[in-house]
C-alpha cells in the first residue's frame, strides 16, 4: 500500500518535471533576449542622463542589481533543469545513454563544478578545496557526472556549516589497475545510523520541507551504476563524512 502510494507520487513528480522543462527553457531564452536589449537600453539611458535628457533617477546600485538579475535567472534555470534531469534519470524515464557520452578529464570537470557551483555566498563558494593526487579520464555522460558531483558538493557544503570551522575537500586519485577515484569529504555532523539505512533511497531527505528533494544521492548512485562504477560512504576517512565515487579506467 505504502509502496503503491510512493510509486504514484514518483510518477506525478516525473510528469511535472517533464512538463516544466519547456517553460523553463523559454524563461531562459526570454531572459537572454531581454539581457541583449537591456544592455542597449542601459547605454542609451546613461548617455541621456549625462546630457540631461533623462532624470537619472536610477542609482548606480539599482542599475547593478538590474544587471545581476539576468545572471541569477540563468543560474536558477540551469539549476532547475538539473533537478529535472535528475528526476527523469532516477525514475528511469530517461536513460543515461540518451545523454551525450564523452571522454573527459576528471580534474577539469571537478574544477568546472567548483567554479560554477550554485553557492549562496562567497564563504560557501571558497569552501571546497581540490587535491589532484593523480588525474584520470572518465568516459560517460558528462552532464550527468557534473550533476552528480554538484550534488555531493552541495551536500558537503551544506552539512559542513554545522562545524565550527567548516572544511570540504575533493580528492582525485587512481586505484590501479581498474579504478579512478573521486572522494568528497566534509567535517560536518557525519551521518546517523538511521540515515545510513535510507541514504541512497529516492526522496529520502532529512532537510526541512521545501529545502531538499532527497533525489541527489539516489540519482548519483544510478549514474555511477550506468557507468559501471560505484558510489559509497567510506567510514575510515580523515573527515567525518566521505563519499567515494569509483569510475572504471
Ligand atoms: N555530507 C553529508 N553530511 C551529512 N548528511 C548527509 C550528507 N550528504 C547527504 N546526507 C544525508 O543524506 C540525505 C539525502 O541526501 P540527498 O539525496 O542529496 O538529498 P537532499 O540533499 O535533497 O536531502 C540528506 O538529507 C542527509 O540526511
Ligand atoms: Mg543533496
Amino acid at each position: 500500500m505504502e509502496e503503491a502510494r510512493l510509486e504514484t507520487a514518483r510518477n506525478i513528480a516525473t510528469n511535472i518535471a517533464h512538463e516544466l522543462r519547456t517553460p523553463l527553457t523559454s524563461i531562459r531564452q526570454f531572459a537572454n533576449g531581454t539581457q541583449l536589449h537591456f544592455q542597449h537600453l542601459m547605454e542609451t539611458y546613461q548617455r541621456a542622463t549625462s546630457i540631461g535628457l533623462a532624470s537619472g533617477n536610477l542609482r548606480p546600485s539599482q542599475l547593478e542589481t538590474l544587471t545581476k538579475i539576468f545572471g541569477s535567472i540563468e543560474k536558477e534555470t540551469v539549476y532547475s533543469n538539473m533537478v529535472i534531469d535528475m528526476l527523469l534519470v532516477r525514475s528511469g524515464q530517461k536513460d543515461a545513454s540518451e545523454f551525450e557520452w564523452e571522454r573527459f578529464s576528471t580534474s577539469e570537470v571537478v574544477a568546472e563544478v567548483m567554479q560554477r557551483f550554485p553557492a549562496n555566498n562567497a564563504l560557501e563558494k571558497n569552501l571546497p578545496q581540490l587535491f589532484v593526487h593523480e588525474d584520470f579520464q572518465i568516459t560517460g555522460p558528462r552532464l550527468l557526472v557534473v550533476h552528480a558531483i554538484v550534488n555531493l558538493l552541495k551536500n558537503a557544503v551544506y552539512y559542513s556549516q554545522r562545524a565550527r570551522s567548516p572544511r570540504v575537500e575533493v580528492h582525485i586519485s587512481v586505484d590501479p589497475p581498474r579504478w579512478g577515484v573521486v572522494r568528497l569529504m566534509d567535517n560536518g555532523s557525519g551521518i546517523s545510523s538511521e540515515s545510513l539505512k535510507h541514504l541512497f533511497h529516492p526522496f529520502y531527505t532529512t532537510t526541512k520541507a521545501g529545502e531538499g528533494t532527497g533525489i541527489g544521492l539516489s540519482f548519483s548512485q544510478k549514474v555511477m551504476h550506468d557507468l559501471e562504477g560505484s558510489i559509497e560512504l567510506v567510514d575510515s576517512a580523515p573527515l567525518p563524512t566521505c563519499f567515494e565515487m569509483r569510475f572504471p579506467l
